[in-house]
């Protein structure tokens, strides 16, 4: 069990336990997940320190929090062309709250103790600026105790294998990334990442260095349940400068030599009568179609040459055998990587290891993208925002964030039917694309904007909004959320 190192104010769980069970008092007995009723009026000792057990998915503690939601006057959203009678889907897959977020943390921490897999935070920045929707102007003190309240008040929230991402930008990254080692633990840190919030074009320019970036601070309690999401992005014309070469034919082989290796024998066989084609990419631009079908109908035999690691002595062993000019393959096992303990074939041409295009890559219905590790800069090609401004069909002045953003900080920590919590929602983009992914989500919004826009876009999702991550999911409409205002 993890736990938190930060000291808990003890004045503010106090006010948590009483406003707890105040509103469990308000609805006083509520039906369990089993039909039986409980009775909920009595919550006692309120641990300010996380407890749960569970992995986030129980479906107990989310009835209870929309049993309370209904029963302060929560109301039911539909899409626009199913009218709404009241009663409505039971299981509504969303909560908005138009409040202060420091009240709805001392209201439900504790229904909501150990659900939430994701805690999503893009607090105001403390850029100095006093913006048109919200204050962004703040001392630092003042500005890290609120963060610091919010922080404690919300980790009892958080399953054991939640993660947390905060969005923020030079303003106040250090003194946050601090604060929350600190609170979170500084053991759960995962990442800092450097995301590029916009090219330097149409910036202005003034001053020596443009600010394009900010970053998403990422903590999580269990780091081996992070999802390998990879980078995926077409490939473009470098890479098909290095991967340049087509396996027509490997003809026949002959046995030349048997090399003990750690995992066995490993036979290495010289192939006669080969057939290697290269693909050309010059006049790229005006022959662009033309490459791109060769590669498709060629994705399986596209391959590179490379140098092997000084340190691989197998294979540096295998390589001295080889004469120029020739094609080779040796059938081995692999003593460790990503084979480790599986009969492979490896190919060798003119000296060299052949890497296949296919193995660092897929051929969707769209082409050829390359897959990459997920690295710590996640740049301004990787998170399409060409169209942010109308995205979610809001509009929302210089804070909202791309909907791609959240999709990868989404499929990096949760899977579907997992709860995501975002305490300063703007104009909705966490809850809309955790709707679109099939998650459980909770948005809270003090300003005045909630109904014109945290709300509204909320609404547009569920009418089938196209925008954003819509098409790669495929997103068509439908669901429905409760809403607090
Ligand atoms: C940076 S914006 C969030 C943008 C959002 N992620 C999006 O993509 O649109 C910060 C939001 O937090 C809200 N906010 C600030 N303080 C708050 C508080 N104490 N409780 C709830 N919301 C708050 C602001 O009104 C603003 O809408």
């Amino acid at each position: 069990m993890r736990s938190n190192s930060a000291p808990i104010d003890d004045d503010a769980v106090r006010d948590d336990v009483q406003n707890v069970n105040g509103i469990l008092d308000e609805v006083g007995s509520v039906q369990n997940e089993n039909g039986i009723t409980d009775e909920v009026g009595s919550v006692q000792n309120v641990n300010p320190t996380h407890h749960a057990s569970e992995s986030g998915k129980s479906s107990s503690g989310w009835a209870l929090f929309t049993s309370l939601v209904d029963a302060r006057g929560g109301r039911l959203a539909v899409p626009s062309d199913i009218v709404a009678n009241g009663t409505g889907p039971s299981e509504a897959c969303g909560v908005l709250v138009h409040d202060d977020n420091e009240r709805f943390l001392r209201s439900y921490s504790q229904v909501l103790q150990g659900q939430v897999r994701l805690l999503y935070l893009d607090p105001p920045y403390n850029t100095g600026y006093k913006l048109r929707s919200y204050n962004d102007k703040f001392e630092r003190a003042e500005w890290l105790a609120m963060m610091r309240l919010r922080l404690q008040l919300v980790l009892p929230m958080l399953a054991e294998n939640g993660s947390i991402c905060a969005s923020i930008d030079d303003s106040e990254m250090p003194y946050l990334r601090i604060l929350m080692d600190e609170v979170v633990g500084e053991k759960y840190f995962v990442a800092c990442i450097a995301y590029e919030r916009s090219g330097s074009a149409g910036l202005g320019q003034s001053g020596a260095i443009l600010n394009t970036k900010e970053y998403v601070l990422i903590y999580s309690f269990d780091k081996r349940q992070l999802n390998d999401v990879g980078n995926t992005r077409p490939i473009d014309k470098e890479v098909m400068r290095r991967y340049n070469k087509v396996l027509v034919d490997e003809g026949e082989r002959d046995l030349v030599a048997e090399i003990t290796g750690k995992t066995g024998i490993a036979r290495l066989y010289k192939h006669s009568g080969i057939c290697i084609h290269n693909i050309s990419i010059r006049k790229f631009d005006l022959r662009r179609d033309e490459i791109e079908s060769v590669y498709k109908e060629s994705f399986e035999r596209i391959f590179r040459t490379q140098n092997v690691q000084k340190e691989n002595t197998f294979q540096n062993d295998v390589i001295a055998r080889l004469q120029k000019d020739e094609f080779y393959s040796l059938d081995y096992v692999p003593a460790r990587g990503r084979y480790k303990g599986e009969q492979k074939t490896l190919y060798y041409w003119n000296g060299e290891l052949c890497a296949w295009l296919k193995d660092s890559s897929a051929l969707t219905p769209d082409g050829i993208v390359k897959r990459n590790k997920l690295t710590d800069f996640w740049s301004h090609g990787e998170i399409p925002k060409a169209d942010l401004a109308n995205e979610g069909g809001v509009e929302f002045s210089r804070s909202k964030k791309p909907e791609h953003l959240l999709f990868r900080l989404v499929s990096l920590c949760t899977e579907p039917g997992d709860l995501v919590l975002d305490l300063f929602s703007g104009s909705a983009t966490a809850p809309a694309v955790s709707h679109k992914m099939k998650r459980r989500w909770i948005g809270v919004e003090s300003g005045e904007h909630f109904r014109t826009c945290t709300l509204r876009r909320m609404q547009n999702v569920l009418d089938g909004d196209q925008s954003g991550v819509s098409k790669l999911l495929q997103w068509r409409g439908g669901g429905s959320f409760r809403y607090l205002d």
